[in-house]
């Protein structure tokens, strides 16, 4: 770590210090006495990782398991009581998927006023995209219902350690999950990668690398979410989360985000945003090298809700304006996103036919 990094308060926008390799050896070199929240079924799944862990001396290894419930109130309080003892210039080190990293970042946030935190990312969605960006939050229950990230924090990791033999365990629709959004990335923000991506697909390390180089390209640029510049990495996620939604969320994000870009490219294209031609091939690519699932799963599960909940799931997303329109990111060419204001008799318009199946 440089210097100037170390003068920075924790937490602090500082550019990313990813360090690739083996668990084993990497544990070495990172903070010793630290408290490690580690994802339950991670432990289970990777004996090696307790013993590492073992060498650095840690204050405590608190296990939670993985899953949208660990972003609460009460895994929070479980790791700041378990963590009580660490010291201002202590690590908090986060080994799991996003939602471990999740709810890690806010604790490291408030623990002491802010310690240091490190990302020991183990699903690729984590990889490619929760574990920078200094985003964490926990969901809060409103009136019975739980709202997603509504108390979160801004804290940039220390570093981030990279482990490839992690993601050996995960299924393949988890695989698929995370690079759905390392494409995502490609497709608005950096033509050339995607062009090359399409040619030959990269295997899944350097596809976690180059997403993390373009995500980082957006987070330097706006590191607190200030200017807006972020929310192209939106793209798929205003229908997506529609999508996801009306499962019950049982198709998981990233297919969901798959589906939503779709939806977008749709939207673009009813707008005059996106050509039509350039609407097609994405489209194409998206499922044929991205693995996006086919107009068909998104068919069956709008038939099953009526217009009404997904207007209404549309007009709760925070991304809703005042006159009932939604702020979209929309694709004008392949690495150039932007947002636009999308009146409601455009996805009206549209939701009979994804309904359907068809491409509008
Ligand atoms: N902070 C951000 O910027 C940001 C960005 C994107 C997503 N997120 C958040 O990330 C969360 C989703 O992350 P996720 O998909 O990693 O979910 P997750 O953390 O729930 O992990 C998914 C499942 O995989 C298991 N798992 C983790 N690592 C494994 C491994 N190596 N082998 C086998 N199983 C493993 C977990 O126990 C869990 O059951 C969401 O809460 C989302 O809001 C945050
Ligand atoms: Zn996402």
């Amino acid at each position: 770590m440089s210097a100037s990094a170390q003068q920075l308060p924790p937490g602090a926008y500082r550019p990313p210090t990813d360090v690739w390799g083996g668990f084993a050896r990497l544990a070495r070199r990172m903070p010793r006495e630290p408290v490690v929240v580690l994802d339950a079924r991670v432990a289970r799944l990777h004996p090696e990782v307790r013993p590492a862990l073992a060498r650095l001396a840690p204050r405590a290894v608190i296990t939670v398991p993985g899953g949208e419930a660990a972003k609460s109130f009460r895994v929070l309080e479980r790791i700041l009581v378990g963590a009580a003892s660490l010291p201002r210039a202590g690590a908090l080190v986060a080994i799991g998927g996003g939602t471990i990293g999740d709810v890690a970042t806010v604790a490291a946030h408030l623990l002491k006023r802010g310690v240091g935190l490190h990302h020991v990312p183990t699903t690729v969605l984590a990889a490619v995209d929760s574990s920078l960006g200094g985003k964490g939050a926990v969901d809060v229950t409103v009136s019975g219902r739980a709202v997603k990230n509504l108390a979160g924090v801004f804290h940039t990791a220390e570093a981030c350690w990279l482990c490839p033999e992690f993601f050996t365990t995960l299924s393949d629709a988890q695989r698929r999950e995370g690079a759905i959004e390392a494409w995502k990335m490609a497709v608005c923000l950096d033509a050339s990668r995607f062009h090359a991506w399409c040619r030959r697909p990269p295997p899944l390390p350097r596809l976690v690398r180059e997403a993390r180089t373009l995500k980082e390209s957006v987070v330097r640029e706006d590191p607190y979410e200030r200017t807006g510049l972020r929310k192209v990495l939106n793209f798929g996620h205003t229908f997506g989360h529609v999508l996801e939604s009306v499962s019950r969320f049982r198709l998981a994000h990233g297919e969901a985000v798959g589906l939503g870009m779709v939806c977008a490219l749709d939207v673009g294209r009813a707008l005059g945003v996106t050509p039509e031609p350039l609407a097609r091939s994405v489209e194409e690519v998206l499922q044929r090298k991205a693995g996006v699932r086919e107009r068909a799963v998104m068919a069956r599960l709008l038939a099953r809700s009526h217009a009404s909940e997904v207007g209404g799931l549309l007009a709760t997303d925070k991304k809703a304006g005042t006159r009932g329109e939604l702020q979209v990111v929309l694709l004008a060419e392949v690495g150039r996103a932007r947002v636009v204001p999308v009146a409601p008799r455009i996805w009206q318009a549209l939701l009979p036919l994804w309904r359907k199946g068809v491409r509008p």
